[in-house]
């Protein structure tokens, strides 16, 4: 892949002809306008949430999205700070400089933000978020909690954490509602804290 051609970033939040990947991320899920999702865009598109994607040769192989704290999928709070509810490069494209291009891409556009929220995971069975690759993008952990899933993996403890990427200096770091987190997310059906409604639970996760 050469760097620069034929590579675009498209902001999709209010574009339907990818109204698809506004639902269904790069995972190879079937297309479907899922209810907590369509409630969770309903709310945060008008109050600044965007997705892009990142398109090589008019294949998507890349992704970022994110919004301010308040309209973002995670319980965390920070004036001026906006929060990167995910990113993701497939594996063919990973490491030519695609993720920090969706992360400049994000700075750029969001020039009030003191700061860039995220998290991030250590030991969960899955190979998403790790907090190494978080890291790679130029976020520190500020803050973590250990925790185990109720029904899966039981017993397994796994760790996340709090990442922060300031782009002001001297600016109040972001905090979280733990408890919250531990009721996980419904934002997406792929994120490996996604919380299904069938499981009838208030939490899906406790603290180890
Ligand atoms: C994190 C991620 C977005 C990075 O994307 P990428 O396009 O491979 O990253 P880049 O090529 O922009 O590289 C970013 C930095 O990491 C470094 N890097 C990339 N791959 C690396 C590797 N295997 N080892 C060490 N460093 C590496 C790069 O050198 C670069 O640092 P630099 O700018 O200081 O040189 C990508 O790995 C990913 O999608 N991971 C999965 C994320 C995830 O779980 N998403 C949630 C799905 S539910």
């Amino acid at each position: 892949m050469k760097p620069n051609s034929k590579i675009r970033i498209v902001d999709i939040t209010r574009d339907s002809d990818y109204e698809g990947y506004l639902y269904r991320c790069l995972a190879p899920i079937p297309f479907k306008k899922h209810r907590k999702r369509q409630e969770y865009l309903g709310n945060a598109i008008a109050r600044g949430f965007h997705k892009k994607l990142v398109i090589f040769n008019d294949e998507v192989v890349g992704q970022i999205e994110y919004a301010p704290a308040e309209a973002s999928g995670y319980p965390i709070i920070g004036d001026n700070t906006v929060v990167m509810n995910c990113i993701w490069v497939l594996r063919r494209a990973k490491g030519h400089g695609l993720g920090k291009r969706l992360l400049a891409d994000m700075t750029e556009g969001e020039k009030n933000a003191v700061g860039f929220a995220a998290i991030a995971l250590e030991n969960h069975w899955s190979p998403w978020m790790k907090k190494e690759q978080m890291e790679r993008l130029g976020f520190k952990a500020i803050d973590s909690v250990e925790v185990t899933h109720k029904t899966k993996h039981q017993g397994e403890c796994f760790r996340i954490y709090l990442m922060w990427l300031p782009t002001m200096k001297n600016v109040s770091m972001p905090t979280w509602d733990k408890p919250r987190l531990l009721r996980g997310v419904d934002f997406c059906l792929a994120h490996p804290l996604y919380h299904p409604e069938k499981l009838k639970l208030n939490e899906i996760l406790e603290k180890c």
